[in-house]
């Protein structure tokens, strides 16, 4: 008999992947759809998903405990994986009243419901960020499992205390949880706020490319679909009450990030516009994935050449998506933001 997972935020950048990953590699699975659709979240990205009778769409709030129970006793899950949050440090540092509120009372709702529900894996959606960051100048140095937690923007503090709930909830009452903590992905669908999407469209439109400071600081860039199959090992093989760092060794400078997109779409460097730094802005991420390896046989299987050919394809080649979802609210926030038009 398949399983009835339950994917929250599945309209969202990582989550759709997901949907869309189990859809074609877990024929027997239905899966559930439960997002809120806030400004990050596109019924758009599930047009394809919504034609196939292994999957469903509830729109949803995580806070919302009679919504998710409502759910939970329709759908009677096995499997729980909460993709759900608020997830632009930027907007974190604006507004961080709302992160705390889906990112920690929404993981709560939703535990509570697996608990009363008896599902048999909660898995969170987590990230390196709860590590804090790693000095420019110690190359050798990377997160581990045992890297003690110390966040640095309200975005990152919300989800370690997330994590730190979910462990709690684990001990204490013994719900059969799961974490996994990935760093940077990229890939289709990824909401053009974020650095790369934003740095293709800036480029496309012959727009300034705003990089923050010098852009020296490094994230550990995954391509979307190595995060999604680590996370489908990890609900189906993972150890309950375990924690796995997702990355692949692919560190990049800002900096040559944005130049490598120039480059593939034949933009002169000239749109670079350095501007103020984010507050409190975290220097580097390196991920050491050996935990995820050893016990579950994971490694990465795109290359960053080739994952970034790809997203640059996809997004030329899916104009109508990005116009629909950089309309409205998104607008005003660029504006604010950047102070740029
Ligand atoms: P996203 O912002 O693209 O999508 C978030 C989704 O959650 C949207 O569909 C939104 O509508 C939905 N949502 C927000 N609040 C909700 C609520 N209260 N109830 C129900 N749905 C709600 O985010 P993403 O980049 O896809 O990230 C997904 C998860 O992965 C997050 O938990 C994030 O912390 C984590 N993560 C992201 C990255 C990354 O590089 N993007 C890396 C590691 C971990
Ligand atoms: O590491 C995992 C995290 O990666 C996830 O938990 C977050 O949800 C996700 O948003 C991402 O966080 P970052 O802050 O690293 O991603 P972002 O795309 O916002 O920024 C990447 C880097 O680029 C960062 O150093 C800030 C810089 N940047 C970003 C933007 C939006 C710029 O220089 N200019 C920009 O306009």
């Amino acid at each position: 008999m398949g399983l009835n997972i339950v994917v929250t935020g599945g309209a969202g950048f990582i989550g759709s992947n997901f949907v869309y990953y189990e859809l074609a590699n877990r024929p027997g699975d239905k899966i559930i759809c439960f997002d809120a659709l806030t400004y990050a979240g596109n019924l758009e990205t599930l047009e394809e998903a919504m034609k196939s009778p292994q999957f469903r769409f509830v729109k949803g709030d995580i806070t919302d405990a009679a919504a998710v129970g409502k759910l939970f006793a329709e759908e009677k899950p096995e499997i729980v994986v909460n993709f759900a949050a608020e997830s632009h440090v930027d907007r974190s540092i604006e507004t961080p009243g709302l992160f705390l509120h889906t990112n920690i009372i929404g993981t709560q709702v939703l535990m509570d419901a697996c608990r009363k529900h008896g599902v048999r894996r909660f898995h969170q959606v987590s990230t390196d960020e709860v590590y804090g960051d790693l000095p420019l100048d110690r190359p050798d140095l990377f997160f581990t499992e045992q890297t003690p937690l110390h966040a640095s923007s309200p975005y990152s503090a919300s989800k370690a205390s997330a994590d730190l709930l979910v462990q709690a909830y684990h001990r204490t009452y013994g719900l059969p949880v799961s974490i996994s903590r990935c760093s940077n992905n990229y890939g289709p669908y990824h909401f053009p706020e974020k650095l790369i999407p934003l740095m293709i469209l800036n480029a496309l439109a012959d727009k300034p490319l705003p990089v923050y400071g010098a852009g020296e600081n490094v994230r550990d860039w995954l391509y979307v679909e190595d995060h999604c199959a680590a996370i489908d090992l990890i609900i189906r093989k993972g150890k309950i009450g375990s924690l796995y760092n997702v990355g692949g060794h692919n560190e990049k400078r800002n900096i040559d990030v944005v130049k490598i997109i120039l480059q593939v779409l034949g933009k002169p460097e000239s749109l670079i516009r350095h501007v103020e730094d984010r507050k409190g802005h975290d220097l580097r991420y390196a991920i050491d994935p050996a935990k995820l390896t050893s016990e579950l046989g994971w490694t990465p299987k795109t290359k960053f050449e080739d994952g970034i050919r790809r997203t640059i394809d996809w997004y030329l080649s899916h104009r109508d998506w990005w116009e629909h979802v950089t309309s409205g609210e998104y607008v005003e926030y660029y504006e604010k933001h950047y102070g740029l038009k």
